[in-house]
């Protein structure tokens, strides 16, 4: 089988992250989860008792990111999905971690997630899917993941922190969230795991 790349963009709690680590294992591919790299550079820049929005100091981590920090067990907090869409508005954030994002697929292809993987990070990908479900569903599954870990939080606030951080990552001016023009665009709204797997699938097997 040739060494593919497959590019997943959407909103958060779209459903990308199942559907890419499925594909992945279906097409025997790398799995790269790119907001763990912005999760990581917020966390470390709050570690440092810092503001995510200070380009110098938001940079600084970027450049210092390594594999190893995708590992850490505190990165799916509210407060450390702020600091990843603040960090990532910075343009200079965004370039150091390009390289990264880029060399992971070097040797056997893989499948990434993330923002703007179709439009920037991969716009020749073989394949490129945009994920998207209304707000209200977004809002349901992120509700029931926080609270399967024990987080107390009300459906309103995770709705809330949805919709923000979904407006700052459409309206920022560095690579924004948007479907790349030729991206296959499906809808999980009404869709099991097994459905936006066996669509995605098959957008897969027309381009091998
Ligand atoms: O996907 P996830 O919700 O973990 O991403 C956290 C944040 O990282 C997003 O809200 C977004 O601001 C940023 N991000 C990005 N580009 C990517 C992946 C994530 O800007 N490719």
């Amino acid at each position: 089988m040739k060494h593919i790349v497959i590019a997943i963009d959407g909103p958060a709690a779209s459903g990308k992250g199942t559907l890419a680590r499925r594909l992945a294992e279906a097409f025997n591919l790398p799995y790269l989860d790119t907001g763990l790299l912005y999760r990581v550079v917020g966390r470390r820049v709050l570690d440092h008792g810092g503001d995510p929005s200070d380009v110098a100091l938001a940079s600084e981590q970027a450049r210092g990111l390594g594999r190893l920090d995708l590992e850490r067990g505190d990165l799916r907090t509210p407060e450390v999905d702020r600091a990843a869409s603040a960090v990532a508005s910075i343009p200079a954030v965004r370039a150091a971690l390009l390289d990264f994002q880029r060399s992971f697929a070097l040797h056997a292809g893989a499948v990434l997630d993330g923002r703007d993987i179709g439009t920037i990070v991969f716009p020749e990908a073989d394949v490129k899917l945009y994920i998207t479900a209304s707000l209200t569903v977004r809002a349901a599954r992120r509700f029931a993941e926080r609270r399967a870990l024990g987080a107390e939080v009300t459906l309103e606030a995770v709705q809330a922190d949805l919709a923000a951080r979904d407006e700052a990552d459409r309206t920022r001016a560095a690579a924004p969230l948007r479907p790349a023009e030729d991206a296959h665009r499906i809808d999980t709204s009404a869709l099991d795991a097994n459905h936006a797997f066996a669509a995605a699938a098959d957008w897969v097997n027309r381009a091998l």
